[in-house]
């Protein structure tokens, strides 16, 4: 018998469960204290009714013998599949609704669909970015060549031809940096991996953010990236779902490599391994595309935007530089005074009682950097800020 000895490359936990025992240290030492939490990247709104509404109504129909239902289609069911091809048509982006798979988020599939790839590929990942990438190809193995993403390219590396990789990932509005690509940039993504037989694995989790409208939603806006892309949202950021769980997965059929289908490849993967999500889960995640959902969904939507705004606008008022923030629910900001990243977020935690996330957590090159999350609530945001200003003021 042996184990996965691929475990032993990782580090002893995930971030996030890092900061989370870290925090919880400090409060049982200093219980006076009032710990804001501007770390993990967890709404703190509630759903919007609509969604509560459809999954209340789902969950009476579960307990009516006309209407109850045991397994669903692994792959989702049509009324919300449907639902999120016309989403992506208001992005002048035409999808099959067989090309779209309904998740419990995007984290699961992102780590699911290496199955569908042969361990030798090599795999380049932008540095720094969400942990996810990189410890799940670790698990499996994988060689991991990183993209430089630093102040100079603004977060936002680009292709390099005399790299070969076999699978990249993109993560578009960025997951810590908070800068999004255009459709120039990624387009030239799109024709490299077009052209070197590699495949883009899209995570566009924090697409609801963009406000400008000329900035890409999602991969598919780019020509050709049917042919080498496969995309990852979820309603976590969108919608609030971080502990309702819903997603979608968009694997095109144009999406072939040694001859088979990467379509067909997952719903194998997918009936074999996973038996769908909620019917009560699904209903409430339809709703979030309904007019009134949508509606509802938005001013959650502005209002951690709003927040976003205040975080930026204090930074700006102590001159401490910083990306992201704007079509982005992350701020990205420079350590003040040379510190480095966890010696920040210690400081930060004994002085401001304010918990944010390193950027060393993400990467090397996130080293000297902190990440701030828009997702608080207003008052506590505010007061977070206050506390910067009396620190760094
Ligand atoms: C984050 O804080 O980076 C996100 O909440 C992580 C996630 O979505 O899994």
């Amino acid at each position: 018998m042996k184990v996965n000895l691929n475990y032993a490359k990782l580090a002893d936990s995930y971030l996030f469960s890092t900061i989370a025992k870290k925090v919880s240290e400090f409060i049982k030492n200093n219980p006076d204290k009032s710990v804001i939490r501007l770390g993990i990247g967890d709404v703190t709104l509630p759903l919007a009714p609509k969604v509560v509404e459809a999954m209340k109504k789902a969950a009476d129909e579960m307990g009516v013998q006309e209407t109850f239902r045991g397994y669903g289609p692994e792959q989702g069911y049509d009324f919300l599949r449907n639902a999120i091809v016309d989403y992506y048509k208001e992005h002048r982006v035409s999808l099959e609704p067989d090309e779209v798979f309904i998740s419990d988020g995007a984290k699961s599939d992102l780590g699911n669909i290496l199955d569908l790839f042969s361990q030798d590929n090599v795999v380049l990942i932008p540095n720094p970015v969400y942990p996810v990438y990189v410890d799940t190809n670790t698990m499996a193995g994988r060689k991991i060549v990183f993209a430089d993403a630093n102040e100079e390219n603004g977060f936002l590396p680009m292709p390099d031809e005399s790299i070969k990789a076999d699978l990249i990932y993109i993560c578009s509005p960025n997951n810590p940096t908070g800068a999004v690509y255009t459709k120039e940039q990624l387009k030239k993504w799109v024709e490299y991996a077009n052209k070197n037989n590699a495949i883009i694995l899209f995570d566009s989790a924090y697409e609801c953010f963009i406000k400008d409208e000329t900035l890409p939603r999602s991969i598919f806006e780019i020509e050709g990236a049917k042919t080498c892309a496969i995309e990852f949202c979820s309603l976590s950021k969108t919608a609030g779902f971080t502990g309702t769980r819903a997603g979608y997965t968009i694997v095109p059929k144009a999406l072939t490599r040694d001859d088979m289908s990467l379509n067909k490849m997952w719903v194998r993967r997918q009936t074999t391994k996973f038996n769908g999500v909620p019917y009560v889960i699904q209903r409430a995640a339809e709703a979030v595309f309904s007019p009134e959902g949508r509606t509802q969904i938005k001013k959650n939507i502005e209002y951690y935007s709003e927040n976003a705004k205040i975080i930026s606008s204090t930074l700006d008022e102590l001159n401490i530089k910083y990306f992201g923030g704007k079509h982005s629910p992350y701020i990205w900001l420079k350590c003040p005074n040379n510190m480095k990243s966890w010696e920040f977020f210690d400081y930060l935690l004994e002085n401001a009682a304010v918990v944010g996330t390193p950027g060393a957590g993400f990467g090397d090159n996130g080293e000297g950097f902190f990440r701030l999350t828009s997702f608080g609530n207003r008052e506590k945001t505010i007061e977070a800020m206050d506390r910067f200003k009396k620190l760094f003021g």
